[in-house]
């Protein structure tokens, strides 16, 4: 009898290692949630594309595991974010997802890798919430959050001297958060806010809100648009003759990825951002230079973050030998590492957030030109986080 226990028992812890081998070989499951369609198409692109050249980097694996894909477009809708989340997390039972770029979609994804525990990477959409009151052991995010991207500009707008500004934004998350922030930055510089103009997101007809500037007459215009809005916003304000007269700022949003489309109407821009295009450093010289290879295009802000999250996964996975039911060991590693980024290396904080230099850059000719850096490591205030 004791005998045919140990046998029993043998066997099982053998069909155990099997079972647990086989599992390490396992691929891992990543959704890709991005929009592929609609003003921010081009930005998912680039995410999606960073993200697999990073992969391609590692030979294909993270942690030690292939990697499949499982993609959904997002349409930056809102309205069918928890639907498309939970095709990810319930039909392709993916093991991470990242994603997206629209604010309010990102806080739907937020809530639902928080109900579900999925590992959820975050390469663009800055809402507040998802490293504030949103936070959580299971997601990190590689880009910004409104608040870094704006305040920052706030602050480099009163210091260059301008006293009573206007903004302009759409009205959803994103654009309130950063109309907010820079409003803060602004005023704490010694500026005051005239107006705080927007339209409904995704709309492009600016004429009636250009007239109402012109109107207003102030100092200068702070506007965060992106993607195709981007292009039309930054051409309608030219083409109105505003940039003769009322200097235009933003978040880098504003001019990433779209000058080639923008042409003489962006020059002499100047916008804020964790990102540039001369930073002439080894590192970003190497990934643009892969980048251009691989896809004929040239990166922007959203392939670094694209990159950039399948770094943080790496790291990650790395620490936990592909095993990522072991969160908290996941979230310890990411939370001490010094990621490589082509943007300059960051930190993430307490609140998973990138801890990260603003550079102030100028459009000349194609590119964002980097002047200088504005803000040193700066962090989120992660308000409402408890973690
Ligand atoms: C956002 O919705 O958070 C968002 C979208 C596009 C950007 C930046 C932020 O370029």
């Amino acid at each position: 009898m004791k005998r045919r226990n140990t046998l029993a028992a043998l066997l099982a812890s053998a069909l155990l290692a099997v079972a647990g081998g086989a599992q390490a070989q396992a691929k891992l499951k990543v959704g890709l949630m991005l929009p592929f369609t609609g003003t921010f198409a081009a930005l998912g692109t680039a995410i999606d594309n960073g993200f697999k050249l990073y992969v391609k980097e590692q030979g294909g694996k993270l942690g030690g595991r292939e990697i499949e894909y499982f993609v959904v477009d997002d349409e930056s809708d809102p309205a069918k974010a928890t639907d498309n989340v939970n095709k990810l997390i319930n039909r392709d039972k993916v093991d991470v997802i990242v994603g997206t770029v629209h604010s309010g979609v990102a806080m739907a994804m937020a809530k639902a890798a928080r109900d579900s525990n999925t590992m959820l990477i975050v390469p663009n959409a800055g809402a507040d919430a998802v490293t504030g009151p949103m936070c959580a052991q299971n997601i990190f995010r590689s880009s910004f959050s409104n608040w870094q991207s704006s305040y920052a500009m706030g602050q480099v707008m009163a210091k260059r001297g301008h006293k009573r500004a206007v903004s302009i934004t759409w009205k959803y998350a994103a654009g309130d958060e950063m109309a907010a922030a820079f409003k803060e930055g602004f005023e704490k510089g010694g500026g005051q806010v005239l107006k705080q103009l927007n339209l409904p997101f995704p709309n492009v007809e600016f004429q009636a809100l250009l007239t109402d500037i012109a109107a207003t007459k102030p100092d200068s215009v702070f506007a965060f648009f992106a993607g195709g809005g981007a292009v039309k916003f930054v051409k309608d304000y030219a083409a109105a003759g505003l940039n003769k007269t009322i200097p235009l700022y933003g978040p880098g949003f504003l001019t990433d990825g779209t000058l080639e489309a923008q042409g003489d109407a962006a020059q002499g821009i100047y916008t804020t951002l964790h990102y540039a295009d001369s930073l002439n450093t080894p590192r970003d010289d190497a990934f643009r230079l892969a980048y251009v290879k691989a896809y004929k295009l040239q990166p922007d802000v959203y392939a670094v973050q694209g990159y950039d999250a399948g770094q943080v996964l790496s790291i990650g996975l790395n620490a936990v030998k592909g095993d990522l039911s072991k969160r908290a060991e996941f979230a310890a590693a990411v939370e001490k590492a010094k990621i490589d980024s082509p943007r300059g290396a960051f930190t993430l904080s307490k609140a998973h957030n990138p801890v990260q230099d603003i550079y102030l850059r100028k459009v000349e000719g194609k590119q964002n030109k980097a002047v200088e850096v504005a803000i040193k490591a700066l962090a989120d205030p992660a308000r409402g986080c408890k973690m």
